[in-house]
Order: C-alpha cells, then sequence, then structure tokens
C-alpha cells in the first residue's frame, strides 16, 4: 500500500525507521525533515527515490507523520505539524511523552499512535510497543502498524500506561548490552588479556549469544544460560557473584527504575 509518510527527525532512531520502510519498499513515498542528516542515510534515502529536506511549499499532505526527534524538541515540531492535522496518522516515538500531552501540541482532532521502538530496528530485528489514542481509524492504525512493522517485533496494546516501563526496557535496552561488552572487555584486560583481545572477545561472545537467542527463540534464556553452565565449573562460579546479592538483578531493577523515573520526568 502506497501512503506518503513524512519523517520529521532522521537521526539514529528515524533513520533507522526510515531503513526498514525502504527495504519494505516504500523508499519513493518517504519525506524526511533533518537538519543534519547522516551521509550513508541521505544516499540510501535518495537512491530509493525518497525527498531529503524539500522546500516546505513542496510537502504535500501525508498520510503518516513520524515524529523522530528528541523529547525535549517535540513540542515545537508537534506544534507545527499541527498543520497537517485532518489526514494523517502521526507516529510518536519520544520517551515519556503521553499521548493527552501530543493531542494537546497536535490538537484534540489528531490521530495518535505512541510507540516505542528501539535500535535493532536499524536491522529489521527491533522490538516496538505501540498505543494509539481513539482518533485513530482501522485503517490508520494498519498504516502504523506496517510503519512500525518494518522495524521487527511490534505489540500493540490497548492502553499507553506501561510505555514507561517498556522504554526502560526494550528502548534503553541495547545500551545496557553495549554496556555489558565494555564491562565484560574490560574484566577480561583485569584477568590479562591485551585490551584488543578482550574487545574483539567480549563483542563476538554477546552478539553470539544474542544470536543464540534469535535463532532460537523457543528456548528461555534461563535455560540456555544452565545449558552453558556445569556444576562446579567455570560459569558456575562466576554466576554465583552476577546472581549473588547486589549482583545482576537488582542492579537491572534499579537501573530500569531510574529509566522510568527519567521517562517520567520527560513527560511532565
Ligand atoms: N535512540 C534510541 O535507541 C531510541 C529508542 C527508542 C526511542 N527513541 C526516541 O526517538 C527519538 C529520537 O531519538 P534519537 O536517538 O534518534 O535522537 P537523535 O539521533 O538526536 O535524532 C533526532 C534528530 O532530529 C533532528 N531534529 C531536531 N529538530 C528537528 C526539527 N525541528 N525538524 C527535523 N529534525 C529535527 C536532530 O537534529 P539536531 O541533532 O541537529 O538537533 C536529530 O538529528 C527520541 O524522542 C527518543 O526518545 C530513541
Amino acid at each position: 500500500m502506497s501512503a506518503p509518510i513524512l519523517l520529521i527527525g532522521a537521526g539514529r532512531m528515524g533513520a533507522a525507521l526510515a531503513r526498514g520502510w525502504i527495504e519494505d519498499g516504500r523508499g519513493p513515498d518517504i519525506t524526511a525533515i533533518e537538519p543534519r542528516p547522516e551521509a550513508g542515510f541521505a544516499r540510501a534515502l535518495r537512491k530509493a527515490g525518497g525527498r531529503l529536506n524539500p522546500k516546505a511549499a513542496s510537502i504535500g499532505t501525508p498520510q503518516a507523520v513520524v515524529l523522530a526527534v528528541k523529547p525535549q524538541m517535540l513540542e515545537d515540531v508537534a506544534r507545527d505539524a499541527a498543520r497537517f492535522v485532518g489526514k494523517p496518522v502521526f507516529i510518536s516515538i519520544a520517551a515519556g511523552i503521553a499521548l493527552k500531552k501530543l493531542g494537546g501540541w497536535l490538537g484534540e482532532r489528531a490521530a495518535i499512535v505512541r510507540a516505542m521502538p528501539n535500535l535493532p530496528a536499524a536491522i529489521g530485528q527491533g522490538a516496538t510497543v505501540a498505543a494509539a489514542n481513539t482518533r485513530v481509524t482501522r485503517p490508520q492504525k494498519a498504516l502504523a502498524g506496517a510503519l512500525l512493522a518494518a522495524a521487527g517485533a511490534l505489540e500493540w496494546l490497548n492502553d499507553e500506561t506501561p510505555i514507561d516501563a517498556v522504554t526502560a526496557v526494550s528502548g534503553s535496552g541495547p545500551a545496557y548490552v553495549f554496556l555489558l561488552v565494555e564491562a565484560l572487555a574490560a574484566a577480561g584486560v583485569g584477568a590479562g588479556l591485551k585490551p584488543d583481545l578482550a574487545m574483539r572477545l567480549a563483542h563476538s561472545t554477546v552478539a553470539g549469544a544474542g544470536g543464540l537467542l534469535a535463532a532460537w527463540p523457543d528456548r528461555p534464556a534461563e535455560t540456555l544460560r544452565r545449558d552453558v553452565t556445569s556444576p562446579g565449573g567455570t560459569t558456575e562460579a562466576a554466576l554465583k557473584v552476577l546472581m549473588g546479592t547486589g549482583g545482576m538483578t537488582p542492579l537491572l531493577a534499579k537501573a530500569v527504575k531510574a529509566a522510568v523515573k527519567r521517562a517520567k520526568a520527560l513527560g511532565a
């Protein structure tokens, strides 16, 4: 289904989403507004027939407006995009900004979807959760769903309340995993490895473990962890530390709580 898409903000997440649309053959439908486009993205968009920063008068009326700027910039961008209200479905991916607040900026007639994707969207392996306001029609929800599903798995919620927690778990989650790579490499150096070897090992270990999770979706992480852990072995010795008091579980709980708090503050 061809539908003109206006992407406002093509930074890390906006460009990641647009890459999925291009792969779905929607390139000619995309108009992106981005003050500092990354060269690779600009090339890919133009090659796919999309438009980057055209004159405002030539934008036309989109069927979907994707708001992918930082939460702090969103009010200005949304108030400006309010001129399109009527035809398009607005999709905001901003952390912490509730549908009601978006409606206050875009106008009460605006059909809005609030979504929380994550960075693996860039390779079609994202996890997105979305909720729609009551103005969103069935075809608009279908279009929003198609655009968000181009990034990977998509789940709809009837109520947006859990989205701050989703943001803290899957939206921010890739950063926790990247930190794990850094921390594992640093620990390897502490154990006597050369820094470059430690980083290569940490990098491929986390990527490989993630690959296993993706390749074996029916095997729970706990089962995979037990598979690597022989009784009395080296992994068990390490896990006793990681799973002990003040270990990974309470630490991540604390980190996620801090992210939820920040999401709520961004939306206040
Ligand atoms: N990154 C993630 O993993 C992730 C995950 C889930 C959700 N999100 C959400 O996605 C949104 C974007 O995050 P991001 O990480 O992609 O940020 P980002 O890389 O900073 O991208 C935002 C882009 O929007 C541009 N921009 C600013 N004002 C604009 C305007 N008036 N019109 C058009 N473009 C404008 C920015 O340009 P300048 O840099 O010149 O200001 C920047 O390139 C945020 O609301 C965030 O909460 C991000």
